[in-house]
């Protein structure tokens, strides 16, 4: 009677196997995939333009088609334009120019990050020049990391600088978390009813025997007892 069933075997077995599949979607790095490079508290990709990208708009719309949260490039600090320079002697061979994410905004005078950041940072390597502005973009220079402007209608867009940020990624890191921790707890559920399940199967197939005899024991007295019932009722 104490040795496990086979189904509490199987279901412990299930479990852990649950387990180990579930364990390093928790620990691995935070980004969407592979195409993504993670940096202080964001992803970055490079991806391949298409006939399909014409503008600023269409670029945002790759990068969110990559993945969800993404947008074009914003850079808030040195270190970042740094490592972006890095990468694309390192890593990604891009072309001599990308579009960052900025714009002229002729209603307030400055460039405005178009996921709306703080402009807290720039590293322009042209002088500043009183041409118009209006409709007036950004871009870097990928072997000096220097910036330039451009025209809006003149993007870039070979390749599409992406980045993620990691709120995004830890949204997603919580949902895989809380699936592999609810398919864990239903299966050890169903492991520990099976169990269950069997152990009352087996008690009743080993203690049928027992049980009728124990009956027929109680019944004797019962009988006896009835009967002396009856004697004393007759005797009454
Ligand atoms: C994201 O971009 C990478 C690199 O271009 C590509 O391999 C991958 O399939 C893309 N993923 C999605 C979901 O578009
Ligand atoms: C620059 O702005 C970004 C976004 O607003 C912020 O995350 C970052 O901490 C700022 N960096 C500095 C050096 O102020």
């Amino acid at each position: 009677m104490g040795a496990p069933s086979p189904a509490s075997y199987s279901a412990c077995f299930l479990s852990g196997f649950l387990l180990a599949a579930a364990l390093p979607s928790l620990g691995t790095d935070a980004c969407p995939s592979i195409a993504w490079i993670p940096f202080q508290k964001s992803c970055y990709a490079l991806l391949q333009g298409s006939s399909e990208v014409y503008g600023m708009d269409d670029a945002r719309e790759l990068c969110r088609g990559n993945a969800s949260g993404a947008d074009i490039i914003t850079i808030n600090s040195k270190d970042e334009n740094t490592f972006i320079q890095n990468n694309f002697h390192s890593n990604w061979h891009g072309p001599e120019y990308i579009s960052l994410g900025m714009f002229f905004d002729t209603d307030d005078d400055i460039f405005k990050w178009y996921d709306d950041s703080k402009v807290n940072f720039t590293n322009w390597i042209e002088e500043e020049s009183n041409n118009e502005l209006l409709n007036t973009c950004a871009t870097m220079h990928t072997a000096s990391g220097g910036w330039k402007k451009v025209s809006c209608e003149h993007l870039p867009l070979t390749k599409i600088l992406c980045e993620a940020t990691v709120l995004y990624e830890k949204t997603r890191f919580f949902e895989t978390a809380w699936t592999s921790i609810i398919v864990v707890l239903s299966t050890i559920t169903v492991a520990v009813s099976a169990a269950f399940l069997w152990f009352l199967y087996q008690r009743r197939i080993s203690s049928r025997p027992r049980c009728s005899t124990h009956n027929s024991i109680t019944q004797i007295p019962h009988d006896n007892e009835t009967f002396f019932i009856d004697e004393v009722e007759y005797s009454a």
